[in-house]
């Protein structure tokens, strides 16, 4: 009995030491054959290093998500597979490298060191990072003809200038540049692949926006240090309206519109007359320092401030009207044959005391009250009128500008 353990026992370890071994010899095959590779390989050396021509560096993205746009801080934050290939004639290799297999990916990271590779960067990055979960997201991968292929995961956190003299009705332009940051563009010569630069996940989400286009392009770029050989793509994006009237808006018509219920109270109504202007100004002025907290403070006005700036100008008319109207209500007729004729459309109740007024026989009232209720009349129409009107020019206008072509507003290089 023991002994039978005894040689089941022995036999797993054989089996499991067997194992190792196989799994140490096929790891090594990779090594072995990389460093049979590699053995005249300078990695300093760009693949036309002896030759006059610029590596060709083929890029291809893969837009895995695209973050909001901040305009606060003017960047936005994209997931990207960056692809780059090219070919390097040292990196041929027929087979020997077990049969049949005309590829080699490469995992270890010394042996990834020891390839050239492009000294790609973002020119307009902020922040980046390469994903670490749960190995490197790296992928390099040799064929058999030399082809390089080098895909990384990026998150990047890009800057983006955004103009907002439309805001919120506004469309964005922004953009990914890269180049090459060290190698002027007789080393390294970057192009989009030719088929399908940007690759697009078929439902992509942008908070706030829709991506209505992109163009990719080729540049160089001209610094003191050289010539260097870019990439750029643009994409063209228009903010989605829903949220801003629904949280502005519609909050800023309904407090504009309480501000009239101040014309269908008595002009002798102090308390209710003052704190339903008072109230509904320091309501929008609580819904306008919010609005600003998100936005950068920019010089220029944008179509917020306009609208904002309309609101206040109406809770404010309001509240001057009620004054005048107070004084009016309160002032004693001196010289009634100078008084003013109130049209009868506006003369309302009054009418009949109006027109005792001017009979001389009557006793003339003893104040301005009722021009006061007359203006009250006149303001319970031009105050609405006048604010429908200002909706009939503000939101064509922003509409049409923002659903209107894009101008051909450029990536900053
Ligand atoms: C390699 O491919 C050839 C034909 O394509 C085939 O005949 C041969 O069996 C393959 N060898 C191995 C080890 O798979
Ligand atoms: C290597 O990759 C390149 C580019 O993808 C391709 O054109 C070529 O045919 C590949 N070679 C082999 C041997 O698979």
């Amino acid at each position: 009995m023991t002994k039978a353990l005894v040689i089941f026992g022995l036999g797993l370890l054989l089996l499991v030491n067997y194992g190792q071994a196989e799994k140490e010899k096929h790891k090594n095959k990779q090594q072995q054959f990389m460093s049979n590779l590699l053995e005249d390989y300078d990695v300093n050396d760009s693949p036309t290093a002896n030759t006059s021509d610029a590596t060709k560096v083929y890029v291809q993205m893969f837009l895995n998500s695209f973050g909001s746009l901040n305009a606060a801080n003017m960047d936005y934050s994209i997931d990207v597979f960056l692809r780059q290939s090219w070919y390097d004639e040292r990196l041929k290799f027929s087979s020997g490298y077990r049969a049949n297999k005309t590829r080699i990916t490469v995992n270890d990271p010394s042996i990834q060191s020891k390839i050239w590779k492009p000294d790609t960067f973002f020119n307009n990055v902020k922040d980046a990072e390469i994903h670490r979960v749960t190995m490197n997201n790296i992928l390099l991968r040799l064929n058999a003809s030399g082809h390089v292929l080098y895909s990384m995961r990026i998150t990047l956190k890009l800057s983006c200038s955004l103009k907002l003299e439309h805001f919120p009705f506004d469309q964005q332009v922004c953009g990914i540049i890269l180049a090459s940051y060290a190698n002027t563009d007789d080393v390294i010569k970057y192009h989009w692949v030719d088929d399908t630069p940007i690759d697009l996940p078929d439902e992509l989400e942008i908070a706030q926006f829709d991506l209505l286009n992109f163009e990719t392009s080729e540049t160089t770029q001209h610094f003191v240090t050289g010539d260097f050989s870019g990439l750029v793509v643009q994409f063209d994006l228009r903010r989605q309206n829903g949220y801003h009237v629904l949280q502005t808006y519609i909050p800023t018509i309904l407090i504009v519109a309480i501000s009239w219920v101040s014309f269908w109270l008595d002009p002798n109504a102090v308390p209710g007359r003052v704190s339903l202007g008072v109230t509904t100004l320091l309501t929008l002025t609580t819904l306008a320092s919010g609005i600003r907290q998100s936005l950068p403070p920019v010089s220029y006005v944008k179509a917020i401030d306009v609208w904002v700036g309309m609101c206040m100008i109406m809770v404010f008319g309001a509240l001057l009207e009620f004054t005048f109207v107070n004084w009016l209500a309160n002032k004693k007729i001196v010289d009634s044959g100078r008084a003013f004729r109130i049209p009868k459309i506006f003369a309302g109740s009054d009418a009949e005391q109006l027109a005792c007024a001017e009979d001389p026989a009557a006793k003339p009232p003893a104040t301005y009250m009722m021009y006061a209720r007359a203006l009250d009349r006149l303001c319970r129409l031009l105050f609405p009128g006048g604010f429908l009107l200002f909706n009939l020019i503000y939101w064509p206008y922003y509409l049409i500008q923002q659903y209107s072509d894009p101008e051909p507003i450029t990536v900053e290089r």
